[in-house]
């Protein structure tokens, strides 16, 4: 199969709770910047990368769970920031557990340097590796990493 012909693998960015505010909330950890730059600027460089990306936020853990269960059926990889749900989801958890391909999990800020209770990850179980504390740009490199993963020289 020649590369105009291989499908463009379809990564899932998934957020969590209260990263809708990303930009007022709190800026000072987590940076100036909104979800939607994020998502555009996720967006250039997976085209460059030769990805496409389903780019989604709930602040509810069902829904989630129920985009991971998408993921199982269309999607290559997944880049998640499951934001404070990366600290109590056992839902989360068991369903990256599910997921055959590789998982990112992302933090902007470095959970290990802030209260104790957030270097505790349930994710981290089911990650194929992860990213914290370099803020929008961790977005960035995950994708870089993603396409790295599913390389067939990787
Ligand atoms: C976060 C870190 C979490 O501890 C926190 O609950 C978040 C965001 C981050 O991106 O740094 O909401 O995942």
């Amino acid at each position: 199969m020649s590369a105009s012909e291989r499908p463009v693998p379809l990564i899932y960015v998934l957020n969590g709770p209260n990263l809708n505010l990303l930009g007022k909330r709190e800026p000072e950890i987590y940076g100036y910047r909104t979800l939607a730059d994020i998502e555009t600027a996720c967006a250039a460089r997976a085209d460059n990368l030769g990805l496409s990306i389903a780019f989604h936020q709930s602040n509810h853990e069902g829904v989630l769970v129920d985009l991971i269960q998408a993921a199982r059926e269309d999607g290559a990889g997944i880049i998640i920031n499951p934001a404070a749900y990366t600290h109590t989801s056992v839902a989360i958890l068991d369903a990256l557990f599910s997921f055959e391909g590789p998982i990112i999990e992302l933090h902007l800020s470095n959970v290990h340097r802030r209260e104790e209770f957030r270097s505790h990850s349930y994710v981290s179980k089911a990650a194929t590796g992860v990213i914290c504390g370099l803020g929008a740009q961790g977005y960035l490199l995950a994708l870089e990493a993603m396409a790295a993963q599913l390389s067939p020289t990787a």
